[in-house]
């Protein structure tokens, strides 16, 4: 009879390998090699998601500054490089930072893709600085202080902002230092970067998907309640599971420290005496998935968590981190709204 096997990582089921998961962008560091970010971030697609209004750059009604405020607009008609020097400023623009790095430049240092493309992407009005479609020739921006979209996705463009995703495997403590010299996230993340904090926690016991970084409003808001972000996991516990569980699950079960309930929940598979199950939930209190499964009577065997978010696990190896990819980091900022 077959059985249920791992559960977490390496593993076909843990979603879309196409999605998230390009190997150039998966690093093997076991015990924490070196990784720098950037170069090693997957490209993103210049097409796709709304926002940063790209059709305001093509239409002239939409162009036109509302407040008839010239010097407050960056909605400008493109410079043609033939009539300005390339060193001209255009001082209407409130983004310029004179003495700043191209952003053609800092956008294919993030990784978006080649300078020729970034500087169309920023002709056709798809970029956007500090809220600003920027579509002039030669803008100069902070890639530090500002903030920059493309497509109304955020792109990480501090060279200091590192992201990463581990596989933590059972029996390592989620802490960045054991004092009992147990293993811990350290022993994975020690040569990425300093100042690197893991964004919440796992059991010991659960393995699964850990995301790192030194961004702290991105981490303290993936982790506070009151953004929701939801977290996927798989539990392997006896079977059989009743058909309704779903319902009873959905609707919350009242624990010692108040209601818990799942987003979604269902039977992945199930053969014999065991079953593996999928919850999604968006809250992070101790223990919560153990809990709330033990309560309705189904014991956790084996609990791995496989999402993050629009972060997945994939086949990343327990022991294993990768950088996060530059379409990942975009979508963690705009599911925490920044
Ligand atoms: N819920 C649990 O019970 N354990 C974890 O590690 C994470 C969520």
């Amino acid at each position: 009879m077959q059985t249920i096997g791992r559960i977490g990582g390496g593993n076909d089921r843990g979603g879309s390998r196409g999605r998230f998961g390009k190997d150039s962008s998966r690093r093997e560091l076991r015990g924490g090699a070196g990784a720098s970010r950037g170069g090693d971030q997957a490209r993103t697609s210049s097409g796709g998601r709304g926002g940063g209004n790209p059709a305001a750059g093509r239409n002239p009604v939409a162009n036109r500054n509302p407040g008839g405020n010239p010097f407050k607009s960056s909605r400008q008609p493109l410079r043609d490089p033939d009539f300005y020097d390339e060193d001209y400023t255009d001082e209407r623009d409130t983004t310029e930072v004179p003495g700043g790095e191209r952003l053609q430049k800092v956008l294919a240092q993030a990784g978006v893709a080649s300078r020729r493309a970034c500087e169309e992407m920023i002709g056709d009005g798809r970029v956007t600085v500090d809220g600003q479609v920027v579509r002039r020739f030669g803008a100069r921006v902070d890639p530090v202080k500002q903030v920059i979209h493309v497509d109304g996705k955020r792109i990480p463009t501090s060279s200091e902002l590192v992201y990463y995703a581990l596989n933590k495997p059972i029996g390592v403590v989620s802490t960045m230092d054991d004092p009992d010299g147990r293993p811990c996230l350290q022993d994975f993340v020690q040569d990425l970067a300093p100042r690197l904090f893991h964004v919440g926690r796992l059991d010991t016991e659960t393995e699964g998907l850990l995301l790192f970084t030194n961004d702290g409003e991105l981490a303290h808001r993936l982790t506070h309640p009151s953004y929701g972000v939801r977290k996927k996991y798989w539990a392997k516990v006896p079977g059989p599971v009743p058909r309704d569980l779903h319902r009873v699950l959905r609707k919350g079960i009242e624990l010692e420290d108040g209601l818990a309930k799942v987003d979604e929940f269902h039977i992945v598979q199930e053969h014999g005496q065991q079953a593996l199950v999928e919850v999604v939930l968006h809250e992070g209190r101790k223990h919560i998935v153990r809990r709330l499964l033990e309560s309705s009577g189904h014991r956790v065997i084996d609990l791995a968590r496989i999402e993050f978010g629009p972060v997945k696990l994939g086949r990343l190896k327990p022991g294993t981190v990768r950088t996060l990819t530059l379409q990942e980091v975009g979508d963690l900022y705009a599911a925490v709204g920044l």
